[in-house]
């Protein structure tokens, strides 16, 4: 073979979209969670992977039981196993969350329901237990769709659910995490190059480590929930894309349902929940096909770091990352679990 056809060959395999970081299609899922970017390879220890292992099946465990024994909704199951992912302090979602630069916890949630687009949301909320019930209580109690900060806590207070107080949201290893990142900012001060406060491979504590979760339930209806603490070191007052329904959430039963994890600017501003069901809605491609599309394909030329889980109609559960880790896992109806921190 001609070395100029040797040449062609070699740059097809590299711009060819890649297989690496995807999952899917696989059949029979009730329910999928993440727990977002997470930490790189080798950065946990054997340990720490297990303890996030087995937080992750607890969610998917906890999830079923709503779908499969107690025959809730969709949205039912979204919303528990969320809510145990909040309350695990090795997630950046509910405690545990990562600080504004200022020295704040500040959440972001929100929910969809496949059946007709309904959807709740809340963002920079300082008090709310947990922001993914807030979501749901906004969806359901209200004509809105997004309540923000003081509104959205009067709100969550008034409908019941439990308020805490601001410190309960703080752990030592994010609050160290805060600190190191103030010392660099003296010394390299380059998040003022970047309104988005992201410092490209300058940031030990990315923590882009979101909560979402997807879910089928037995009348076949989706849901979608996403709820973060947002980038460490954001700008207070800052709101990312987990609470902007189309961008880090989307549901709807005729495509799939979708939670997404990452740069939270990109995410709003490629749309990426809702691309990714318009390319299944519009160009009729598997859910495999449309979560690379939208996460390989059109966020990593523009060095939009993230990931995503996708459930589409029949059950079949895909996802996709452009970074080097994505914590998700899936249980089928059966039962059965797989979890898995890092792409393939
Ligand atoms: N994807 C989470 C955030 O950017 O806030």
């Amino acid at each position: 073979m001609s070395p100029s056809r040797w040449f062609w060959i070699l740059m097809l395999s590299l711009t060819a979209s890649p297989a690496v970081g995807n999952d899917g299609p696989i059949p029979n899922v009730v329910l999928a969670v993440h727990g977002g970017l997470g930490e790189s390879p080798g950065v946990l220890t054997k340990d720490e992977e297990r303890a996030v292992i087995a937080v992750i099946e607890t969610a998917l465990r906890t999830g079923r039981q709503v779908l499969v024994e107690k025959q809730g909704s969709a949205l039912d199951a979204v919303e528990a196993a969320i809510r145990v992912l909040e309350d695990d302090p090795q997630f950046n979602a509910g405690k545990g969350a990562v600080f504004t630069s200022d020295g704040r916890n500040e959440l972001d949630a929100s929910i969809m329901d496949g059946r007709d687009r309904k959807a709740g949301a809340v963002a920079g909320v300082t008090t709310v237990k947990n922001p993914i019930r807030a979501a749901r209580a906004v969806m359901e109690k209200t004509r809105h769709v997004l309540l923000v900060s003081k509104g959205a806590e009067e709100f969550a207070q008034a409908a019941g659910l439990e308020i805490v107080d601001p410190s309960y949201f703080r752990t030592e290893r994010r609050w160290k995490e805060l600190e190191e990142r103030r010392r660099k900012e003296q010394t390299q001060p380059q998040s003022r190059l970047d309104p988005s406060g992201f410092v490209p491979g300058a940031d030990p504590g990315r923590h882009w480590s979101t909560v979402g979760a997807v879910a089928r339930d037995r009348e076949g209806h989706l849901a979608a929930g996403t709820s973060t603490g947002g980038m460490s070191y954001k700008r207070y007052g800052r709101v990312g894309d987990s609470p902007i329904i189309g961008a880090g959430t989307f549901a709807d039963d005729r495509t799939c349902a979708v939670s997404c994890t990452g740069h939270g600017e990109f995410f709003i501003r490629w749309q990426v929940a809702s691309d990714i069901s318009a390319q299944i809605e519009y160009r009729q491609v598997d859910v495999r096909q449309a979560v690379d599309t939208v996460i390989n394909g059109k966020l990593k030329p523009v060095k939009g770091e993230g990931g995503c889980i996708a459930l589409d109609r029949e059950g079949r559960f895909a996802a996709a990352t452009n970074s080097d880790s994505l914590w998700r896992g899936w249980i089928t109806a059966e039962g059965k679990v797989v979890v898995k921190l890092y792409p393939e």
